[in-house]
């Protein structure tokens, strides 16, 4: 399904099940305290069309190999993030590991014993404005919902049991804050399934230690206005400000390339 084309020499790596290590040529691994990222772009580097549901997979094809990782990547993890926009544009997921590739799932189980970790990564949801549909069936198994003294106000009560609601900021959240309260819960490797609003934030405030992408051969369309960002949506780098990755792994399935880089922050 994955095929290795370059990977850096000396890279941490995990006890793979054999199943895991077969499907992921090269393994994977993390050094922690990390926060890593997953997005697939179109070929000219969209990553939402805003206005519609199930963007990743209209990305992506719903190709095998992209899927498989992000289960990987979710194996991983001690907890997923996502902002409310990811969630409200995707009404049945649930980001565990066996959702994304539901055929591995017991090899995904099995590396998060091996690990250590939970059954299923803790769900980190992130709102300003607090109007989140808490019934979502992501958070079915209860989660962490990080918002504003603001957002405490619009929460419609009561919250159901399983949900542990966290003010940290006024009018937004205190990114440095939360990846901090994070790590102080055990949670020192962190996926983020945020959208391109999250992560433009993350990337501007350094926070973003490795980016896993998926390049798709599709070509997107829109431009300027049209609700099509690539994945640091609302923050202005360039010139200013240089955010720079450095290539960690490439596996490529058909024309689908899958891209790890280094973001070369400092260590928290
Ligand atoms: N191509 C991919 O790989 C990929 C990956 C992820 C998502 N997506 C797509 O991206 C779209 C969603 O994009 P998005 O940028 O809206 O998603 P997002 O970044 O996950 O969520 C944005 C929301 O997060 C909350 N938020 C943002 N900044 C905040 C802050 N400083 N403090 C507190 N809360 C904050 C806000 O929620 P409130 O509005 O509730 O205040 C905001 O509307 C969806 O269509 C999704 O499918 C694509």
């Amino acid at each position: 399904m994955l095929e290795l084309l370059f990977q850096e020499a000396g890279l941490p790596a995990y006890e793979l099940p054999p199943a895991l290590a077969a499907a992921y040529p090269g393994g994977i691994g993390f050094t922690s305290p990390v926060l890593y990222a997953n997005f697939v772009s179109s070929l000219d580097g969209v990553v939402d069309i805003q206005g519609t549901e199930h963007v990743g997979r209209i990305l992506s094809g719903g190709v095998p190999a992209d899927k498989f990782t992000m289960g990987l990547l979710r194996a991983c993890a001690d907890a997923v993030l996502v902002g409310a926009g990811t969630l409200r544009a995707s009404p049945d997921s649930r980001w565990r590991p066996s959702s994304a590739y539901p055929s591995m799932g017991q090899d995904f189980s099995l590396l998060r014993q091996r690990l250590g970790r939970a059954e299923t990564p803790q769900l980190v949801l992130v709102t300003a404005s607090g109007k989140v549909p808490l019934d979502h069936p992501g958070l079915s198994d209860g989660g962490l919902l990080v918002t504003t003294e603001a957002g405490m106000a619009n929460l419609r009560s009561p919250v159901p049991a399983g949900i542990e609601v966290l003010a940290l900021g006024e009018s937004g959240v205190d990114w440095s804050a939360l990846v901090q309260v994070l790590q102080d819960r055990g949670h020192k490797v962190v996926l983020s399934e945020a959208g391109p609003s999250v992560m433009g934030q993350l990337l501007r405030d350094n926070l973003v230690d490795e980016l896993f992408l998926t390049v798709s051969p599709v070509v997107a369309g829109g431009g300027e206005g049209a609700g099509r960002p690539g994945f640091a949506a609302g923050v202005r780098l360039l010139p200013e400000s240089f955010r720079k990755g450095e290539l960690m792994s490439v596996h490529r399935s058909g024309s689908h390339l899958l891209l790890r880089y280094s973001l070369g922050t400092e260590k928290r």
